[in-house]
C-alpha cells in the first residue's frame, strides 16, 4: 500500500491529528512542480489601496521558512506602497495542471536588508540592472527610454558589482490563514482551512463547503 501522504490525511474526516499547513504547502508545491509547464512558485497578490479598493498581480514566492512566504519587488511601485501603508496581503497560487490552489492572508512585514542583499546577490546582472533602471508602476514614455536608461547604467557601472538599490527589497506574508482546495468531481470540491489569531499561534483546522 502507497504510504499515506499529508494530503490524504488532509482530507480524511476521520484524521482528527495534528496537520501542519507548512509542510502540506510543501507537499503541493513539490506536486506543482513536477507538472506545472513554468513557474509553480507564481502567485497572485492581492492589496488594497489607501481607499480600500483591491488591487492584484502576479509575483513570485521566491523564499520561504517557518516565519512566511517572501516576494521581491520595487516599494516604490503600486503594491510597494500600498504594502508598505496596510501591511497585509493575500496570495493564492492556482496550479492547473494539478487542479489545486491554496490561499493565505495575514500580516506583512519587510525581509531584513541581508536578507534582500542576499537574494538580489542571487539575480543575474541584467535583472540587478533592471530593478534600478525600472520605475515600476509609473508612466513610462517608451520602451526606449527604458532601454536607455538600463544601458547607460551598466556602461557607468563598468566591472562593478551592481549593488541592491534602496527602494528594492522583499516582504513576507505570515499566514494566519492557509486554505488548500482540491478539485472534486460535480464542484464538490475538498476545501480545509486553517486559522490562527496571531502569526505564532496555533493553528485550528476545518473543512469548508466549496
Ligand atoms: C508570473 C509573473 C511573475 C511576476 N513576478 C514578479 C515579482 O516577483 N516581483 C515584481 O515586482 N513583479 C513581478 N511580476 C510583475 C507584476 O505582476 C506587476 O506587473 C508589477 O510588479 C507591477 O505591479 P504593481 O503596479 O501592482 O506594483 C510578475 C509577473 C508575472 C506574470
Amino acid at each position: 500500500m502507497p504510504a499515506q501522504t499529508l494530503t490524504d490525511r488532509l482530507f480524511d474526516d476521520a484524521d482528527k491529528g495534528a496537520l501542519d499547513p507548512f509542510a502540506l504547502f510543501e507537499e503541493w508545491f513539490a506536486l506543482a512542480g513536477e507538472s506545472e509547464p513554468n513557474d509553480p512558485h507564481a502567485m497572485a497578490l492581492a492589496t488594497v489601496d489607501n481607499t480600500g479598493m483591491p488591487d492584484v498581480r502576479m509575483v513570485l514566492l521566491n523564499q520561504r521558512d517557518r516565519r512566511g512566504f517572501c516576494w521581491f519587488t520595487n516599494f516604490e511601485s503600486a503594491k510597494g506602497v500600498q504594502l508598505l501603508a496596510s501591511r497585509k496581503a493575500a496570495v493564492v497560487f492556482h496550479w492547473k495542471s494539478i487542479r489545486r490552489q491554496i490561499r493565505m492572508r495575514g500580516p506583512v512585514e519587510i525581509v531584513s536588508d541581508s536578507e534582500a542583499d542576499a537574494y538580489f546577490a542571487t539575480r543575474s546582472r541584467g535583472s540587478q540592472i533592471g530593478a534600478h533602471a525600472s520605475r515600476q508602476s509609473r508612466p513610462l514614455a517608451s520602451r526606449a527610454e527604458l532601454t536607455e536608461r538600463a544601458e547607460s547604467l551598466d556602461r557607468s557601472l563598468g566591472a562593478d558589482p551592481v549593488t541592491r538599490p534602496a527602494h528594492w527589497s522583499g516582504f513576507r506574508l505570515l499566514p494566519v490563514a492557509m486554505e488548500f482546495w482540491k478539485d472534486g468531481a460535480f464542484r464538490l470540491h475538498d476545501r480545509v482551512q486553517f486559522t490562527r489569531d496571531t502569526p505564532d499561534g496555533a493553528w485550528t483546522r476545518r473543512r469548508l463547503n466549496p
